[in-house]
């Protein structure tokens, strides 16, 4: 029998055994609710959608079908991780769509930051449609669906991003089995299910991905100067110890230019924005102060290393009043 709805006396699961017994549970559920039929699945390889993925594995295997749409905007490492993760260790069924061009096509010469991620949810929408048009026999949806999703939507205070969104005749039956669990019982489930920590603790990454820290119209190399400076920062953080314990951290690439000069020649590249917070809720947001060496660290080599950076800036600002991301 599935809950639909936390149970209030419900026991926070902290602990290997308590994770194990969810994971038991929720696999005869699973096996229960799918039978021998095909289930579906949006894998982002974020935390929620991850454990998703590695708990329908378990429970029926080849019946799940994962569709990952790379759409250009993850991070560095990030598409070659789901496929080394899902289809190489764990023998899912993975369908991998490289659809970079659309997207970055779609999305040339589009400043307003609502119409752009407007552009990459629909479109987002519309690929993995045509995917699951291509299969047959598909009956189950699964989400990522947490339970915060649901108090969140109930209470009008967002729309529920896992719900919706998709086709009207798209018609299938969901298939939720995270969604009354917390992140943090998300996260020790995902450990247990064997996904790599650096999967299961990672920051919070915005659905558009990096394309709102590439404030503007986005354009491919000011798009790759993002990807590789915030891969310099994760790796920094991860070597300074700070990987998992600041809440998020970024990079921003603004669309402007300021001289600048390197080997005797004038230079006219755009500046890095560093950005480190640290919140509970993301309504009010604090800063990471960073140590003047790591500082210094940084700067050398995104300068160094970044195509197209000349200056690094960071942002010690708040929230409020600045929000997290920049758009
Ligand atoms: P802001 O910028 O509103 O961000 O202070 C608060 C948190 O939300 C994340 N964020 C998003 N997540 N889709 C998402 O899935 C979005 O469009 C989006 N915009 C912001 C942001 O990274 C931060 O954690």
């Amino acid at each position: 029998m599935v809950n639909d709805r936390r149970p209030d006396d419900m026991v926070r699961i902290t602990t290997p055994e308590l994770a194990d017994a969810f994971i038991e549970e929720q696999i005869s559920a699973l096996r229960e609710q799918i039978g021998n039929k095909k289930v579906l699945l949006a894998l982002s390889g974020g935390v929620d959608s991850s454990v998703v993925a590695a708990l329908l594995i378990k429970a029926v295997g080849q019946q799940l079908v994962c569709v990952h749409v790379n759409h250009g905007l993850l991070r560095k490492g990030e598409p070659e991780q789901v496929i080394e993760v899902f289809k190489n260790q764990m023998k899912a069924n993975l369908i991998y769509v490289d659809a970079t061009d659309r997207f970055l096509d779609k999305l040339a010469g589009v400043t307003d930051p609502e119409t752009k991620r407007k552009i990459i949810g629909g479109e987002f929408i519309d690929v993995f449609a045509e995917e699951a048009g291509k299969l047959d026999g598909i009956e189950f949806l699964a989400q990522g669906t947490i339970w915060p999703d649901i108090l969140e939507s109930e209470a009008g205070i967002k729309a529920h991003h896992n719900a919706g969104g998709l086709p009207e005749d798209m018609k299938f039956e969901l298939v939720e089995p995270v969604k009354i669990l917390f992140k943090d019982e998300v996260r020790v489930v995902g450990e247990r299910l064997g996904l790599p920590a650096n999967m299961v603790y990672r920051q919070p990454f915005p659905g558009p991905g990096l394309g709102v820290r590439c404030p503007g119209a986005i354009t491919r190399d000011r798009l790759e100067a993002v990807r590789e400076s915030d891969a310099i920062l994760r790796e920094e953080f991860a070597k300074n110890g700070l990987e998992g314990k600041v809440w998020q951290y970024f990079t921003v690439v603004p669309d402007f230019k300021s001289t600048g000069v390197k080997d005797g020649k004038r230079t006219f590249d755009w500046p890095c924005i560093i950005r480190a917070i640290n919140t509970t809720d993301v309504m009010e947001v604090t800063v990471e102060h960073l140590s003047d060496e790591l500082i210094d660290h940084l700067v050398q080599r995104i300068i160094t290393e970044v195509p197209g950076i000349n200056r690094v800036l960071i942002d010690y600002t708040p929230k409020p009043p600045a929000t997290v991301e920049y758009e």
